[in-house]
């Protein structure tokens, strides 16, 4: 029924109103470079030019540019998007951050509640979820997404994309999601933003793509492409990409956005000879809707005319947009996501801000607890709270925040004095996180030396990852190492709580801190969240979704390393073998890394058949016990290795968790089903399926913590 709407309409366009379905500008704030064209825009909407805007937000403000658009010959609404990618007014924490709750359930809230906020503000569609494969800390961007591993990122990709669309795209509670870069923007070389990208394409389907297909089965509405080259190819222009894979292979339906510029880009990098051939290149590669370029808006009239693009595919572009317009019902009601009084209502729901706190409690890793420094005995008579980042509001709220209700971020000392009971709370800043002295150390050394325990929070500035945010050098940034050092010289245990968009390097802390919480950048919420954390409240489960390395020497670095001939077994002895003089291979922290305040014991492995044909499944089973004295949540983790293949394999790949939660001296059992399907890869021809052979079952609490192996013999076809 839809179709047929869309093709009535469409008879009526003029190839110039056609156009203007494809051309999407920026109505607010910019998030990428001007064009300079920015002065044309209210004629453009009033003359049908603009097909969509982005960063309008508001119920009023999307109202009256609604209303522009209305006035055009055909009064076709506008489409409002906006990165809506962790939050609208509530904040939560960032991508990365809630991923290592390896919690689908809560991942999913999350984004349902930003997309209740975000439409009840005007908005139709969000450029989340961010669903690059990020293995290179360097990268500012891996804040953004769901870390290193292509099964724990398709996990993430669906949950967000379901929390983002609802149950039916078009209720007035939900926006479009957008599945985006595609493709393989997180592999940038070296790290540096916008940089190209060269990767075999067996590493494109295996580690990119996956979570990027997990989204469109998931239902995503639309893909944004990227600005990177893919061996030699600009993601915009990809022809392989966008209509081979996506719009061919996978059969994807929605439209495809470009990314902020970047049909302007191809250009710059050297494979359009001006904006008129970007654009060519853009909407014949698959591109459909240009975001910032006003390449087809000034140039693609004037192609379809030459020939240069066939008016078949500009329909097709077209078609895709008007598609998701009627399916949103802004046909019916264009102002449908535009009610003052449902946007103030939503904006003030309490229950956004109990979904902000579960998510950050869920998000919050322990990286290292000595002699029970953690959790905080409310005994203590005194604690110092010290650090740049100990009151900070706006950087617990990360990058890309919409209209986030800044007074009231719960800083973390604001957290730790509304949960401290009767102990005195002192805090100093000491420094900035980029001060390059130690005036204030002595204040701080002081506070220090009068407590019982010192909880240091430092990290990065929330402005210091996300987009364009790339650095080469990861350890923490001014004096804060120093300053730490100074509090650990009073004698005191010292709690380190991290906040960071990514990993960072942090050696010393590593080694000397009493106990260490990765808080990331923990959203509205984040104080509580660590507040309860610190005081055992809540007792820490996530786990690390991305791996944290000894130094920026060691990238990329994943615990599903490729395989080598000479593999390093003792990290002593590398001689003639594929190590490091300078360094041990293995992480600061693994992937999976995650403590408890209680301990869990594995045994019992079993395994259902020891042999298993391709058309069956086998169970692998064992005993999860909780031996410590707190409730707790485990998550328990499956990796395996295909010992022999026509491809060489990695050394573990991550193909099952499950989060269990055991009470004091609770035991349970626990699947998981393996079949074909778990066991497949991409051969050189790049055909997906299993080879017959050994196959190494391991299960852990983290990738470096492997706590049962097992085996399995995959027998070939009949
Ligand atoms: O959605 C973003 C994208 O991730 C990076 N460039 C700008 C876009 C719109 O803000």
């Amino acid at each position: 029924q839809i179709e047929s709407k869309v093709a009535a309409l469409m008879r009526q366009m003029t190839v110039a109103e056609k156009v203007g379905q494809l051309h999407q500008i920026s109505g607010g704030l910019h998030t990428g470079p001007a064009s300079g064209e920015d002065a044309r825009t209210q004629a453009d909407i009033r003359s049908g030019k603009v097909g969509s805007m982005l960063n309008v937000k508001g119920v009023a403000d999307t109202r009256a540019m609604q209303a522009l658009a209305l006035q055009s010959r055909l009064h076709i609404p506008l489409l409002f998007g906006q990165d809506v990618i962790h939050g609208y007014r509530t904040v939560f924490p960032v991508p990365l951050g809630e991923s290592a709750s390896w919690d689908m359930e809560a991942i999913e809230q999350s984004a349902r509640v930003a997309a209740r906020e975000a439409s009840a503000a005007g908005i139709h569609w969000t450029f989340a979820p961010m669903v690059d494969i990020a293995r290179d800390p360097r990268w500012g961007r891996v804040m953004e997404g769901a870390g290193e591993d292509a099964f724990l990122g398709s996990a993430i990709a669906r949950a967000r994309v379901h929390g983002f669309q609802g149950k039916r795209l078009g209720a007035t509670d939900a926006v479009m999601a957008t599945a985006k870069h595609f493709a393989a923007y997180g592999a940038a070389l070296a790290g540096r933003d916008y940089n190209a990208v060269d990767m075999s394409q067996q590493q494109l389907f295996e580690v990119y793509l996956p979570p990027f297909k997990a989204a469109l089965d998931a239902g995503a509405a639309t893909f944004m492409n990227s600005f990177n080259t893919l061996n030699g190819v600009p993601a915009t222009g990809n022809s392989f990409l966008q209509r081979d894979v996506l719009k061919g292979r996978w059969n994807f339906k929605g439209f495809v956005v470009s990314d902020w510029g970047s049909v302007r880009e191809m250009v710059a990098h050297g494979y359009a000879s001006d904006l008129a051939d970007a654009s060519v290149k853009a909407i014949n590669a698959g591109s459909d809707m240009d975001m910032e370029s006003y390449a087809h808006l000034n140039y693609l009239e004037q192609s379809i005319k030459s020939g240069k693009v066939k008016m078949k595919t500009l329909d097709d572009a077209v078609r895709r947009i008007l598609y998701k317009k009627f399916e949103l019902g802004l046909f019916d009601d264009p102002y449908r996501f535009a009610d003052a009084a449902r946007e103030k209502a939503v904006l003030a729901d309490p229950s956004h801000r109990a979904a902000a706190l579960d998510v950050a409690q869920k998000s919050l890793v322990l990286l290292k607890n000595e002699g029970g420094a953690l959790p905080l005995s409310r005994d203590a008579k005194r604690i110092a709270v010290i650090g740049p980042l100990a009151d900070a509001r706006r950087d617990l709220e990360g990058g890309w925040v919409v209209e986030g209700d800044r007074a009231r971020v719960v800083s973390i000392l604001e957290g730790i004095r509304g949960h401290a009971g009767k102990a005195e709370v002192s805090y100093a800043q000491a420094c900035g996180v980029g001060c390059t002295n130690s005036d204030g150390f002595a204040d701080a050394v002081a506070t220090a030396a009068k407590a019982d325990v010192v909880v240091l929070a430092v990290g990065e500035t929330w402005d210091m990852s996300g987009e364009a945010k790339s650095r080469t050098d990861i350890t923490l940034p001014g004096h804060q190492e120093q300053l730490f050092a100074a509090l650990k010289a009073t004698g005191k245990p010292v709690v380190v709580v991290m906040l960071a968009g990514r990993p960072l390097v942090f050696n010393a802390i590593a080694d000397q801190a009493d106990a260490i919480v990765y808080a990331w950048f923990p959203g509205s919420e984040g104080g509580n969240a660590v507040a309860n954390v610190l005081f055992g409240d809540y007792n820490p489960s996530g786990k690390l979704p991305i791996t944290f390395p000894r130094s920026v020497g060691q990238i990329p670095l994943s615990y599903a390393q490729p395989s080598t001939g000479r593999p390093v077994t003792d990290e002593k002895d590398v001689v003639y073998k594929s190590g490091y003089i300078d360094s041990v291979n293995s992480p600061r922290y693994a992937f999976g890394h995650g403590l408890s305040y209680t301990s869990f014991k594995y045994s019992g492995l079993t395994v259902s058949s020891a042999e298993m044909s391709p058309s069956q499944q086998v169970t692998l089973s064992f005993d999860l016990a909780n031996t410590g004295k707190a409730e707790g949540t485990e998550i328990v983790q499956l990796y395996l290795r295909d010992m022999v293949a026509s491809v060489a394999r990695p050394v573990k790949e991550l193909k099952g968790f499950q989060k269990i939660h055991l009470l004091p001296g609770e035991q349970r059992r626990v699947n998981f089903t393996i079949d074909r399907e778990l066991l497949s890869f991409f051969n050189s021809q790049l055909v997906w399926g299993a080879e017959a052979g050994d196959f190494k079952l391991m299960v852990g609490s983290a990738s470096d913590d492997i706590r049962l192996e097992g085996a399995l013999k995959l027998l070939p076809a009949r």
